[in-house]
């Protein structure tokens, strides 16, 4: 009867999480992401030196120091427009692959800093949220 009862929570307990409540509290894993998507140019830690980086004719940028070169801050939107591709700086010479539609998906409703939810891929918004944590300063 008890084992019962323990299946029957971890049911309701998956079915809670599956819930799309639009938070930005089930996102997915943005470390495995990068791993997966960013880690062979940028590095496993984020500082650049990926296997693959030698073979570009431009070096992946160290995204560790994002903070450090905005001032302090971590640059959020210009991050997830550069993952999306939808705005690059004018030195981008199309080194970097744009990943808007490989990790586009459920968007979540991300504060911009103006006060403004904006709808975004929640995959782009989890790995702006670990790209963030493994800032150096
Ligand atoms: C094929 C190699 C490659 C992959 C894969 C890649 N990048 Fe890049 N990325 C680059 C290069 C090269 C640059 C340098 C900027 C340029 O293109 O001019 C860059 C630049 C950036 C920048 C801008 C940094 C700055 O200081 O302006 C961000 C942010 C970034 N990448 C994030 C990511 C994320 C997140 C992923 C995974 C979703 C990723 N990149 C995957 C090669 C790559």
């Amino acid at each position: 009867m008890r084992k019962t009862w323990i299946l029957a929570s971890a049911a309701l307990a998956l079915v809670a999480c599956e819930q799309d409540d639009g938070m930005t509290s089930d996102l997915p894993d943005g470390k495995r992401l990068y791993t997966e998507n960013c880690a062979a140019c940028h590095g496993a830690k984020g500082q650049g030196d990926g296997e693959l980086a030698q073979h570009l004719f431009k070096p992946p940028a160290d995204l560790t120091a994002l903070s450090e070169s905005n001032g302090g801050e971590f640059p959020r939107n210009y991050v997830i427009s550069t993952m999306d591709g939808f705005v690059r700086g004018e030195h981008v010479g199309g080194a970097m692959p744009e990943f808007g539609e490989k990790l586009a998906g459920r968007t979540v409703i991300m504060q911009t800093g103006d006060g403004i939810g904006t709808p975004t891929p929640a995959p782009l918004v989890a790995l702006a949220d670990y790209l963030e944590s493994i800032q150096a300063k």
